[in-house]
């Protein structure tokens, strides 16, 4: 057995005091105070969408996650085609490492998502069940997978882009097999399953003023009277450097709104794409965007929640999505800081 170094008890404790200081020492002062500790000066969670496959494969992504974002998002792994591939198979393997690498780096989780029209296995999308077999099928996987996650996630993503540009429920599954009671009966399963998570609707182009976000407004408000168990509306926020939709009055009047009915506000998957190529006016024109939409949840009081849909340009869904766009995260795709990283953090810092 090796021995133990003798160290006295009053020895570890001045060891233990020296730490902060060396910490402040030169080297430490080159680098900069970390978003995540920025941010959470003023109750702010900012955090990234995270792929397992990077995480894995690139240091670089590893390292930089962790150190400046304060909570992650599973990009895919938690969709219903990884996590539930045939009726009767759970697959939490890719989920559980990213939930871990979670847990190891103090950072938060946002679970994504449990309800979409989006990546769902063929089992589902072609499946013939009868309503109240589709109705099963839902809250069997929420129950399964909220409770898998049971006190490890700090808000879900329950439904996700339910409501159409129109501001009519979006023609899915869901709402074909079950109707439109099928979003009140996912986050009661949600609720019953994790009561300490909070719950989410989230959709895109309905963070500011239009007949989608009124109509996203006007079905919250409508869960909210009949205690349905929701705590917030999560704006997705996939922008182009080149429109402000919404402007940044709009969304803080949205947040206003849902702040009035006791709903918190959190912005859930912001990028901000720009046409290739890039030229410096755009990457200010993004990093004026990023900080405005980060200033108007620092000024809401319902909004504590800034998440990025990645942080560095090298992994990003802008370009498959988006052809001919590009370059829409704070980091480029060497993992150095981009005139929006700077504008986050001196936002935060002022
Ligand atoms: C995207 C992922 O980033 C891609 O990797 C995947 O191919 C498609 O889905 N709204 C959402 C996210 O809620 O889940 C989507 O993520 C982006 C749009």
């Amino acid at each position: 057995m090796t021995p133990r170094p003798a160290i006295s008890r009053a020895a570890a404790l001045v060891v233990i005091a020296l730490v902060p200081l060396v910490a402040v020492g030169p080297a430490a002062a080159a680098r900069p105070v970390p978003l995540r500790a920025l941010a959470a000066e003023h109750g702010i969670t900012i955090g990234s969408a995270a792929n397992l496959a990077a995480l894995t494969t690139d240091r670089r992504y590893r390292t930089q996650l962790g150190q400046q974002l304060g909570s992650l998002t599973p990009e895919n792994e938690m969709k219903w085609d990884t996590i539930h591939p045939a009726r009767d198979t759970y697959d939490f393997t890719q989920a559980d490492r990213l939930v871990a690498y979670a847990r190891r780096n103090g950072m938060q989780v946002r679970g994504h998502t449990l309800v979409w029209q989006n990546q769902n296995p063929g089992w589902l999308t072609n499946g013939t069940f009868t309503r109240d077999e589709w109705i099963a099928i839902l809250v069997d996987h929420i129950t399964t997978v909220v409770g898998h996650y049971r006190g490890q996630i700090a808000q879900w993503d329950v439904v996700n882009e339910a409501m159409d540009a129109a501001g009519n429920l979006r023609d899915t599954i869901w709402l074909r097999h079950i109707g439109p009671e099928y979003i009140e009966l996912a986050f009661r399963a949600a609720r019953a399953a994790d009561p300490d998570a909070e719950l989410y609707y989230n959709d895109f182009g309905a963070g500011g003023v239009g007949a989608k976000a009124d109509a996203v407004y006007d079905m919250v408000s409508s869960l909210v009277d009949r205690g349905v168990p929701i705590d917030g509306v999560g704006t997705q926020a996939h922008w182009s450097a080149v429109a402000c939709s919404p402007c940044g009055p709009n969304m803080a009047g949205n947040m206003a709104r849902l702040d009035a009915i006791g709903l918190d506000a959190a912005i859930t998957e912001i990028d901000v794409r720009i046409a290739l190529p890039v030229s410096p006016e755009e990457l200010d024109v993004q990093a004026d965007l990023y900080a405005m939409f980060l200033r108007v949840c620092m000024d809401a009081p319902n909004c504590d929640t800034f998440t990025m849909w990645g942080f560095t340009d090298r992994y990003s869904w802008v370009p498959q999505a988006f052809p001919g766009f590009g370059a829409a995260l704070i980091y480029d795709e060497a993992y150095a800081p981009k005139p929006a990283e700077t504008a986050i953090r001196q936002t935060l810092e002022a």
